[in-house]
């Protein structure tokens, strides 16, 4: 009997079965093979949510929820903060390896050069109401432009892909602003290649009649910062999404549009939206123990708190509350940050959350810095949706090399009515 494998007993047939271990894994298909009887389907594993069940092998991200790590392809996500670039990162996420000089100015000019929209797109936002969510208005536009290249269907020709990254990252920052400016009832803003990636975007949401549009470099650093924190997180239900839908060989764009869309829900990145709305229904300091309380009689959920894998301080969150104080600095402080310490401070000394190991996730500091810096609510989720786009699509890279990969397809325990004859609608009571 190998030591790396599982004996199993079916107690039903008192039959002994010897799976298979690798990676830490049982194949659930090894399962299948577990049967009372022939005409049984055999064994499958039941996993709502998918809480124990690896979907995929992957070598881009690595998180230790336990000890609050998280690596870029073995880069601690602290080193890229301080060292790396956005379009840095997402070369080194989407290709395994950090670029060298050559690389770097390619990738660099490469994206800067696929900024522009296709003029068309101007006419879809113009078809949205001016109160329309900026999210919903990204969904559309990303999922848009697979009309536009049709090249893009082409997935297994690795230049059409390579053409696709280039246009996606390129254009996200784009069509956000435009849907921020649509907003606003404002002209939309082109992109300027001579400025970097965050501040061409900073560029396109807020210039107004400046000739030349001037970033401010520590707002500029803080959204480039905010993009790398944001790149990839494995398997989480937006790149899930990536994966799943690619998995039917449909485009990138459209694959883009159905991670969006997943991100979009206020369980996943839209949480950060809802903590300024908290923050902003506690209201004050001394309401926070008040507060807490209705959340440990789970009235509430403490938005910002709580994450399906960290089961301790998420790394991220701590870069962000180092350089929220960065942008306070230059913009002035948010009133919100002092009801949020305090929930922190309330929370991490309580023995609800001690007990449920609730801490601050990337959301909880992420919405302070982006308020004060001058964004609407609406706009939150969006700006995490640029920063990931680059991990999204190196999950669905990695998903179309990898030979063990099909058409995902989970499958369900049938608990419904067994076959019963059709009644006319007459004898129905
Ligand atoms: N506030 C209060 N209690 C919480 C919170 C929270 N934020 N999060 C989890 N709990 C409690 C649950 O009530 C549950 O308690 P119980 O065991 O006594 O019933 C226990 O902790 C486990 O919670 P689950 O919801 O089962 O944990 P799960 O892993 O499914 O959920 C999630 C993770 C969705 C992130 C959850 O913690 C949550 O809703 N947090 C608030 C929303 C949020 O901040 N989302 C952003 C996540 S980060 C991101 O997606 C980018």
């Amino acid at each position: 009997m190998s030591q790396n494998s599982l004996t199993v007993v079916d107690n039903r047939t008192g039959k002994k079965y010897e799976i298979p271990i690798k990676n830490g894994c049982i194949k659930a298909m090894d399962l299948r093979q577990i049967k009372v009887d022939e005409q049984d389907f055999g064994l499958m594993a039941y996993d709502p949510a998918f809480t124990n069940t690896a979907s995929c092998t992957s070598k881009i991200t690595f998180i230790d929820g336990d000890r609050g790590i998280l690596r870029y392809r073995g880069y601690p996500i602290e080193q890229l903060a301080e060292k790396s670039t956005y379009l840095e990162t997402a070369y080194l996420v989407l290709h395994g390896e950090l670029p060298n000089k050559s690389q770097l100015d390619e990738w660099t000019y490469h994206i800067t050069h696929h900024t522009f929209i296709h003029e068309s797109i101007k006419k879809f936002l113009d078809g949205f109401h001016y109160d329309a969510h900026p999210m919903g208005m990204l969904v559309s536009t990303v999922g848009a432009l697979s009309t536009f290249y049709p090249d893009a269907k082409d997935i297994f020709n690795p230049d059409s892909r390579r053409k696709q990254i280039y246009r996606l990252i390129g254009k996200m920052p784009t069509l956000a602003a435009f849907a921020y400016r649509h907003m606003l009832g404002m002209p939309f803003v082109y992109p300027d290649n001579e400025l970097s990636y965050p501040g061409n975007f900073l560029n396109m949401l807020f210039r107004t009649t400046e000739i030349k549009y001037k970033p401010n470099p520590v707002l500029e650093h803080a959204l480039d910062v905010l993009f790398i924190l944001h790149a990839d997180h494995e398997q989480n239900c937006s790149a899930n999404a990536m994966r799943s839908v690619g998995s039917s060989h449909v485009d990138p764009y459209s694959a883009t549009a159905a991670a969006t869309a997943a991100l979009y829900g206020p369980l996943h990145g839209g949480a950060n939206e809802e903590v300024i709305h908290m923050l902003r229904e506690i209201g004050s300091v001394q309401n926070v123990p008040d507060y807490i309380k209705r959340v440990k009689a789970k009235e509430k959920l403490l938005m910002g708190f709580g994450h399906r894998v960290y089961k301790n301080y998420d790394p991220r969150a701590k870069i962000i509350k180092r350089i929220a104080y960065e942008v306070f600095d230059v913009v002035g402080k948010n009133p919100l940050i002092d009801i949020a310490l305090e929930c922190e401070r309330i929370a991490l000394e309580d023995d609800y959350f001690v007990s449920h190991k609730l801490y601050p996730n990337v959301d909880f500091y992420s919405g302070l810095i982006y308020q004060a810096m001058g964004f609407p609510f609406s706009m939150f989720t969006v700006l995490f949706a640029i920063g990931r786009t680059s991990g999204w699509l190196a999950q669905w890279l990695e998903m179309l090399g990898d030979p063990e990969q099909k058409i995902a397809r989970p499958r369900q325990v049938f608990l419904g009515y067994d076959q019963r004859n059709y009644v006319p609608l007459e004898q129905r009571k």
